[in-house]
């Protein structure tokens, strides 16, 4: 019986998303989920934020429920609306309806590019009241227990204070993830992309040179998720330095001058072939 729960258990496991920890974003999490506190995960594109929180969604044993924001979003798409079907008019709950409902994590990717009505939705789930008001149906909701709601934005580019009240603001927990250290990113870089781990730490060696650039033109730097993609051309046959350059250099940046400093960088970085 017992050999029979491990099994179980070790393929439970083997499901759970990979997620290499940089620091204690994991502890804070937890921490979090157990207070039903919010949080605000900021960091760099690509690395590894929607990765955290589908594997904390795991660990939790917890429905993940994802909305990605972009600038048109209104409350209604968070929340619900009514329409019409066969006839008749019906309420059909919005993504946040749902894992208030549910007792879900309910991750608002970038949501901080959304209209100013959607925060507004936000902020009574975020403080003791935790109860998400239908306007349309009269109701407050309470959110069951479970209910998380987690945001995510980049503060390299995007304005948070703009769309989101300090007041609302200040009712989260922050969790800022970065890059993670080289060594734990060459065990990311190798394991996702499937190539060796000398390769994958030449991958990184040059995602981290990027990243010291003093003075650096570019809009973002490497991700871990480029570093991954240029490792997935090198399993699929390419070269190192063709992957680089298609995975990495030519997407940073559409300057001639620019790529061919990042050429020459990743000359100098990259072993000999
Ligand atoms: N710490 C990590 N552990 C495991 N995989 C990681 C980690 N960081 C990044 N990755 C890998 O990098 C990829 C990109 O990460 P992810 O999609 O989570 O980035 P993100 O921060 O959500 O980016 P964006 O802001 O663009 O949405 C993942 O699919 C995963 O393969
Ligand atoms: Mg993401």
């Amino acid at each position: 019986m017992l050999a029979n729960d491990r099994a179980t258990a070790v393929q439970a496991d083997s499901q759970a998303p990979f997620y290499e920890a940089a620091g204690d974003e994991a502890a804070v999490f937890r921490a979090a989920a157990r207070g039903g506190l919010p949080v605000l995960l900021k960091g760099p594109t690509g690395c590894g934020k929607t990765r955290f929180v589908q594997a904390m969604a795991h660990e939790l044993g917890r429905e993940l429920i994802t909305v990605a924001g972009h600038e048109d979003m209104t409350s209604a798409d968070l929340v619900g609306r009514f329409l019409l079907k066969g006839g008749e008019t019906v309420w059909v709950d919005g993504p946040l309806t749902r894992a208030v409902r549910a007792g879900a994590i309910c991750y608002l990717d970038e949501v901080v590019e959304a209209r100013q009505d959607t925060v507004v939705v936000i902020h009574p789930l975020t403080d003791h009241r935790r109860e998400l008001a239908l306007d349309r149906l009269g109701t407050a909701l309470p959110a069951a227990p479970g209910f998380q709601l987690v945001i995510s934005y980049n503060p390299g580019y995007q304005s948070v204070l703009k769309n989101i009240k300090e007041s609302t603001r200040q009712r989260f927990v922050a969790i800022e993830l970065g890059f993670p250290p080289a060594e734990a990113e060459t065990r990311i870089v190798a394991r996702e992309a499937g190539i060796d781990a000398a390769t994958a730490g030449a991958l990184v060696g040059l995602g981290n040179a990027v990243r010291g650039l003093d003075g650096s033109p570019l809009r973002e730097v490497a991700s871990t998720r480029m570093l991954i993609l240029a490792g997935v051309l090198v399993a699929h046959g390419l070269s190192l330095r063709g992957a680089v350059q298609a995975a990495v250099v030519q997407v940073l940046s559409d300057d001639p001058d620019v790529v061919r400093a990042l050429g020459e960088l990743a000359d100098a970085v990259l072993p000999r072939p």
